[in-house]
């Protein structure tokens, strides 16, 4: 870690696989940032745990994760990549948190009020396990045990980040002091949230049961074409950019200039003369020609299994800041009865 370097922390929940709304909304910040900052990038696998998840998915997608991450082009030279329950000083601090958050502030996220309603329906009973309601603060406790500068993240999680801000900002009045660095959000100005193929106006999610919602970071060319082809648009045949009228055609010239690097209204002079098969077609063959180098990559490092010594090497790392900054906080809060 380079003390004058900004401090960008961010990470992934291992539930279902990753989608190119991540790749878009998060990973691709996280290359464009490893060069000048000191990277910091888990995979959540607590996170994971807050809604029912089987043993084998959970332990699968740990490491197709940490693989896809390298993949994608993080550089365990450059960033620290470790898996979340390697670094048991998280969920202590997350304690300490919770003791300085409110039941309330937890009960008005959106994501929980979501998730909980959606668990309600499926399990038709109240089993809402408490896990949801404090997951903002184990959250909280990722960015804040490493003092970040930025949180690279989608819109989604934009709320998230205010309320880790608020618990870090009501922690240093209390103590009186620089107890947490307050972070900020660093979400894309274009690709934010990518939006659900079938559903533009719902965010396009890795735990959708319709796999032809999205796009898989594996998903072979073939697939990718039959998923663009059926991706739901809408019937008046113009190619323009307006999200309220027109999200799903607004949705796939977003994904077009995201991944070629170029603006919306460049995106949208590209098809001034085309029509929505010839725009899909052009995209499907974007999005498999951004893939193709993640994916050959991703099979490399599956196969020759370097995997493991990988997440050994970053839990190492990972640990040794997270104790420090834990003693700091168990020393200010008076936790730490042998020491001053
Ligand atoms: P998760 O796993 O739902 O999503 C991972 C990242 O991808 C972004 N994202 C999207 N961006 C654009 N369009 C989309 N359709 C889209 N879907 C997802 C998310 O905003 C996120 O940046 N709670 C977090 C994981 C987490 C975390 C953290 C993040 C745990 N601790 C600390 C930052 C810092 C989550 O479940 O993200």
């Amino acid at each position: 870690m380079n003390g004058n370097k900004p401090t960008i922390v961010s990470g992934i929940t291992t539930t279902g696989q990753l989608t190119l709304g991540n790749y878009i909304g998060a990973i691709k910040n996280f290359i464009d940032l490893q060069k000048d900052n000191n990277l910091i990038i888990f995979v959540a696998n607590l996170h994971a745990i807050t809604i029912p998840i089987g043993k084998e998915e959970l332990q699968g997608n740990i490491k197709n994760m940490i693989a896809l991450y390298y993949a994608c082009g993080l550089d365990p030279n450059k960033a620290i990549i470790y898996v979340q329950s390697d670094v048991l000083e998280l969920t202590q601090l997350s304690h300490i948190l919770l003791c300085n958050t409110t039941v309330g502030e937890l009960s008005r996220m959106t994501q929980f009020k979501d998730k909980s309603i959606k668990m309600k329906a499926e399990n038709g009973t109240e089993f809402i396990p408490t896990g949801l309601l404090t997951y903002p603060t184990l959250m909280a406790a990722d960015i804040l045990l490493y003092d970040a500068d930025l949180v690279p993240v989608g819109k989604d999680q934009k709320q998230h980040i205010e309320l880790t801000r608020n618990i870090a900002e009501r922690m240093n009045n209390r103590y009186q002091q620089n107890v947490f660095k307050i972070p900020n959000d660093f979400i894309p100005t274009i690709g934010g949230k990518i939006m659900d193929l079938q559903n533009p106006t719902k965010k396009m999610s890795k735990s959708s049961n319709d796999p032809k919602s999205f796009i898989g970071l594996l998903d072979t060319p073939d697939l990718v074409h039959k998923k663009i082809r059926a991706a739901i648009t809408d019937s008046d045949g113009k190619i323009a950019y307006d999200p309220d009228k027109k999200p799903g055609i607004s949705n796939l010239l977003t994904i077009y200039a995201v991944l070629k690097n170029i603006t919306i209204e460049a995106a949208v002079k590209t098809f001034t003369n085309s029509d929505y098969g010839q725009l899909k077609t052009e995209l499907a063959t974007t999005i498999s020609a951004s893939l193709e180098p993640i994916q050959t990559k991703y099979h490399q490092l599956i196969k020759d299994d370097t995997i493991d010594q990988l997440i050994a090497a970053g839990a190492e790392k990972a640990r040794y800041l997270a104790n420090k900054k834990l003693t700091e906080i168990k020393n200010i809060i008076g936790l730490n009865y042998k020491r001053k």
